[in-house]
C-alpha cells in the first residue's frame, strides 16, 4: 500500500497517542501467568499485541473484549481469564508471533516453564532476528529448546518444564531478554540473578511487583525469587511515548505548530527521547503528571523549535533505541552535526534501522551517513519530497510520514500499512493535526 503525505501548512491539535505497546504485551502475558481474571483498559489495537493474544489463546487463555461501563462511544476493555501457567494447554498449532519480537521473546520465557512441547515462529522479518540471546540462557536454566542455526533463529521448539535458577551476566542490554528470563526465573527451583550492563525499560518489574512477585532490584542487578503466588492485576494502559515521539519531532521541526499529546507514559526508562529533544532545543512542556497503574503519565505540549545537533551514545541507546529513526529526522533540521554511536543493536530490529533510515532519508536529500554502530547527520534544515519505502518497518514508515509533513514536496511511502504494527490510527491522527 502507498500513502502520499503533503507538506503541512500548520500542525495544530490535541491527540491521545495509541496505547503503549510494551505495557499492553506485558499486561496480557503477565496476567496470563496468574490464575484468575484481570481487566486491561486501553489495550493496544496494534498487530503486535494482537499476535500476543492469538498465541495466549492457543494455550487456553481467554482474552475477550468487554464494553467499558458507562462508555457511549463503544470502547472496549480486554478481559484476560487464565488458569495460570500450570493450567496452560499444549498448543495444537505452531504459535505465530507475526512481526513481534516482544511476543516471541516473552513467550520463550513462558514456554520454557510450561510442561509441554511448543513451536514458535514469526514473519519473514522476525525469523531473521536474533533469538540466541534468550535461547542460550534458557538452556543454561535446563530448558530443552532448539532452533535454526544453533538456536539463534526461529522457528524454535521448546520442551518446557523444570528450570534451575541461574546467575547471568546479560551481554546485550535488552528489556525483552531481561523480561523473558525474569518470567522463566519465576518458575525456577532457586533464585535467578540477572546482571545488566545498562538500564532498559522496566515495565515488567513494575507489573510483576504489583502482582505479588518477589523481585529484588539493586541498581543494574535484578534477583527473581520464585515461589510467590501471582495475583492478576487490572491495568490501565497509557499512551505510548515511542508513538508520541513522531508528533514531538514533527511539531518541533515544523515552523508553524503547536501540538498537545495527552496521557503519555513517561517512565524514566522510556522518556530519554524527551530529554534528548530538550537538549536539542525543543520547546516541550510536561503537564498533569500523575501515576496510573504504577507508571508515570503526563500530557506533553510541544511547539515549533530551533534545534541544534547532539551526540547520542552509550547508556542512552538502550532507552531511546526505538526513537532513533525519528531523532535522525529531527537531526536533519538541527543546526550542526548529530552523532549517534553504540547503536549496532538497531541493525537487528524490524529492519536494519541504521541502513534503512540512512538510505530512505538520503533519498529525500538528507546528509546522513551510516557508520558501523550509528549514524552521522549534518543538519541542513530541509528535506526534499520523493518516493520511499518502509521495508515493512512500522517505525520507518512513520518517520517517513513525518518527513512528508515537513519536506519541501510530497513524500510517497510504499509499504505504509506497516504502521498497523503499533499505531493503526497513525494516518488518521496525521489528518487530524493537519486539517485544523
Ligand atoms: C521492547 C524492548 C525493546 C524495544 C522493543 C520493545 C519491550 O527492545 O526495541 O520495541 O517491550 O520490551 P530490546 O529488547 O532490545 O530492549
Amino acid at each position: 500500500m502507498k500513502h502520499r503525505v503533503q507538506p503541512a501548512n500548520r500542525l495544530v491539535g490535541d491527540i491521545c497517542p495509541p496505547s503503549d505497546k510494551s505495557v499492553s504485551h506485558r499486561a496480557a502475558i503477565l496476567n496470563s501467568l496468574a490464575e484468575g481474571a484481570a481487566v486491561i483498559e486501553n489495550y493496544s489495537g496494534g498487530a503486535d499485541c494482537q499476535s500476543t493474544l492469538r498465541c495466549l489463546r492457543s494455550m487456553g487463555v481467554i482474552a475477550e473484549n468487554i464494553p467499558i461501563e458507562g462508555s457511549e462511544s463503544g470502547t472496549h476493555s480486554l478481559k484476560i481469564s487464565s488458569p495460570g501457567l500450570e493450567g496452560f494447554i499444549e498448543p495444537r498449532e505452531i504459535l505465530n508471533a507475526g512481526n513481534s519480537g516482544t511476543t516471541m521473546r516473552f513467550l520463550l520465557g513462558v514456554l520454557a516453564a510450561a510442561p509441554f512441547v511448543s513451536v514458535l515462529t514469526g514473519d519473514r522479518s522476525l525469523r531473521t532476528r536474533p533469538m540466541g540471546r534468550i535461547v542460550h540462557p534458557l538452556v543454561e536454566m535446563g530448558c530443552n529448546i532448539i532452533g535454526r542455526q544453533g538456536g539463534s533463529l526461529a522457528p524454535i521448539a521448546v520442551r518446557g518444564g523444570s528450570l534451575h535458577g541461574i546467575d547471568y551476566e546479560m551481554p546485550v542490554p535488552s528489556a525483552q531478554v531481561k523480561s523473558s528470563l525474569i518470567i522463566a526465573g519465576l518458575f525456577g527451583d532457586g533464585s535467578t540473578i540477572l546482571r545488566q550492563r545498562s538500564y532498559s525499560r522496566d515495565h515488567t518489574e513494575r507489573m510483576l511487583e504489583a502482582m505479588g512477585a518477589s523481585l529484588v532490584e539493586d541498581g543494574l542487578v535484578v534477583e527473581v525469587r520464585p515461589g510467590a503466588i501471582l495475583k492478576p492485576v487490572n491495568v490501565k494502559v497509557s499512551g505510548d511515548i515511542s508513538a508520541a515521539a513522531f508528533w514531538l519531532v514533527a511539531s518541533a521541526v515544523h515552523p508553524d505548530s503547536s501540538v498537545q499529546l495527552r496521557n503519555v507514559g513517561i517512565n524514566p526508562t522510556r522518556s530519554e527521547v524527551i530529554d534528548i529533544l530538550k537538549a536539542m532545543g525543543a520547546k516541550i512542556r510536561i503537564e498533569n503528571r500523575h501515576i496510573e497503574g504504577g507508571e508515570p503519565v503526563a500530557d506533553l505540549l510541544i511547539e515549533s523549535s530551533e534545534l541544534t545537533g547532539v551526540e547520542i551514545s552509550g547508556t542512552q541507546i538502550p532507552i531511546v533505541q526505538d526513537e532513533v529513526p525519528i531523532l535522525a529526522l529531527a537531526a536533519c533540521f538541527a543546526k550542526g552535526t548529530t552523532i549517534i554511536r553504540d547503536a549496532a543493536e538497531l541493525r537487528v530490529k524490524e529492519s536494519d534501522r541504521l541502513f534503512t533510515t540512512a538510505k530512505e532519508l538520503s533519498s529525500l536529500g538528507a546528509h546522513i551517513r551510516e557508520t558501523d554502530d550509528g549514524l552521522v547527520i549534518e543538519g541542513t534544515g530541509y528535506l526534499n519530497g520523493g518516493s520511499c519505502r518502509s521495508y515493512g518497518d512500522h517505525r520507518l514508515a512513520m518517520t517517513l510520514g513525518v518527513a512528508g509533513l515537513v519536506a519541501k514536496d510530497a513524500v510517497v511511502i510504499s509499504g505504509s500499512e506497516a504502521v498497523d504494527v503499533s499505531y493503526p490510527g497513525f494516518w488518521d491522527d496525521m489528518d487530524m493535526l493537519t486539517t485544523n
